[in-house]
């Protein structure tokens, strides 16, 4: 095998490893929508993947099978509670999602940080080939870039934060800011899902990093920022990352998803209509908002609990940050209120699994729902909501959608709701419940539009086609 010339650098592999009760090991494929976004790009391209394995303490060797090497980054328990939940999930995490929850700064947790990034940077340029294209996946890793161009000049480096990039004021916040900032300028090309989040980052790099920037930039509806780096020109830019919404499309009719459909639906008694959340169990969510809403409708006898079910499908998310066992403490509160208040024996009125779900199971759950509850109070993108609106060919179903997510960009006929009030989440509910079936059909018509013409892989072709036309790119002709 030749050394890869497109390496993906995460902090997941697109496989987790399983270590089963006899100490043996198997490979899984693990969650989340990178995986889906850039494994077929690589495919493509002989690439290869820098990751962590998904558990701790395990030192296993690269599993190289055609058109895509994995490299595996061991992290031991204490890189685990001090670099990936510390500092990336109690740090960085809140602190991006406007400070939901107070983030912890913690010295150690920070010297972690850098110390996994570098092994990360070091894995990746013993790999690479001469030349070769790197791209670096979000905020766990803002160091690598800046590390590994230090220790490969030759490569062509790209950067994307999956998660919102924050507003100055927040930012200034972090005692590392000057490091994260200068970690990333070491990128030629950095993206972002939104305009606002390239902004930011060249706003704070200015600031933070001492460098010109060519002030024309700032604030102008240019598409891409430019941050001058001595003589290096690093650009920074808004790509809105989506799904591979053609397929979903596809799946979404087949004769076994649409059974299974029409099966979940008598199995929850032939509801009237059917509510749905699908969310990794994250407090950056707002399940908590939907539930109280829903609650709050119940009680005002806005909403019949006898016609109207509400499922939340919840994955179980960085269970030991302790911020994430309160919501899930807060969410079981709710469900087990609202059952314990209007429910029946052996008809509830909200269904909650927390569990990781099949995807085809996912797919039925989408087809089967009238309305899908998307209602957090920060998110980057949000690719549930895409998901749904790929599923429903049928042009059914309603999109309920919070302003704060980046899909609200995008998927404007949605019924877009501020999370934080909570009136105005009811109103929008029950008008999304009510909705003339030709209202429907027009809105999701507009969404489909939106979210099958701009799928993961014009994402990724944006986003690497931009990489190649930096200056750094076309200097060393990759
Ligand atoms: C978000 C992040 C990803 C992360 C995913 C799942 O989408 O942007 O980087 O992989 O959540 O979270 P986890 O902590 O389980 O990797």
């Amino acid at each position: 095998e030749s050394a890869p010339e497109l390496v993906v650098v995460a902090n997941r592999l697109p496989v987790d490893l399983e270590k089963l009760p006899d100490g043996s090991t198997r490979w899984k494929r693990s969650p989340g929508g990178l995986v889906t976004a850039l494994e077929p790009v690589l495919r493509k391209n002989h690439g290869a993947w820098v990751g962590w394995p998904g558990v701790p303490d395990v030192d296993v060797d690269p599993i190289v099978e055609d058109g895509l090497a994995l490299y595996p980054v061991a992290l031991s328990s204490r890189d685990v509670t001090e670099y990936y939940e510390g500092f990336s999930n109690g740090t960085l995490w809140p602190l991006y999602h406007d400070v939901v929850v107070k983030p912890i700064f913690d010295r150690t947790w920070w010297n972690t940080y850098v110390e996994v990034n570098r092994r990360f940077a070091e894995e990746t340029a013993a790999i690479a080939a001469e030349n070769a294209t790197v791209w670096v996946q979000d905020y766990q890793l803002q160091l690598v870039p800046k590390m590994l161009r230090m220790l490969r000049p030759d490569l062509t480096i790209g950067f994307f934060q999956h998660i919102p990039f924050p507003p100055i004021e927040i930012f200034m916040q972090l005692p590392w800011r000057t490091e994260i900032i200068e970690g990333l300028l070491g990128a030629d090309l950095v993206g972002f899902h939104l305009p606002g989040g390239a902004q930011n980052f060249v706003y704070l790099a200015n600031r933070l990093a001492g460098h010109p920037v060519s002030r024309g930039q700032i604030g102008v509806r240019s598409k891409f920022g430019e941050v001058q780096v001595g003589f290096r020109t690093v650009r920074a830019g808004a790509f809105p990352i989506s799904i591979a919404s053609g397929e979903l499309d596809e799946l979404s009719k087949s004769r076994s998803v649409r059974q299974r459909a029409k099966q979940i639906r008598q199995e929850l008694g032939n509801p009237r209509r059917i509510m749905l959340g699908v969310d990794r169990l994250d407090y950056t969510k707002g399940i908590n908002i939907r539930m109280t809403a829903i609650q709050e409708l119940l009680a005002d006898g806005r909403l019949d609990p006898k016609e109207n079910i509400f499922v939340q499908l919840a994955t179980p998310s960085r269970e030991r940050v302790e911020h994430y066992m309160h919501m899930r403490d807060e969410i079981e509160r709710q469900v087990g209120r609202i059952n314990g208040d209007f429910g029946e024996v052996g008809h509830p009125v909200v269904h909650y699994l927390h569990r990781p779900i099949p995807r085809n199971e996912l797919v039925a759950f989408f087809v089967a729902a009238d309305v899908m509850l998307v209602t957090p109070v920060r998110d980057g993108m949000n690719l549930v909501a895409k998901e749904y609106v790929a599923c429903r060919s049928d042009l059914g179903g309603a999109l309920l959608l919070s302003e704060f997510t980046g899909a609200a960009t995008e998927l404007r006929q949605a019924y877009l709701v501020n999370p934080h009030d909570i009136d105005g989440v009811k109103d929008s509910l029950l008008a999304a419940l009510d909705q003339a079936p030709e209202e429907g059909r027009k809105r999701m018509r507009a969404l489909r539009r939106q979210v099958l013409t701009h799928d993961v892989n014009r994402w990724a072709r944006a986003f690497l086609n931009a990489l190649a036309e930096t200056p750094h790119a076309g200097e060393t002709g990759a």
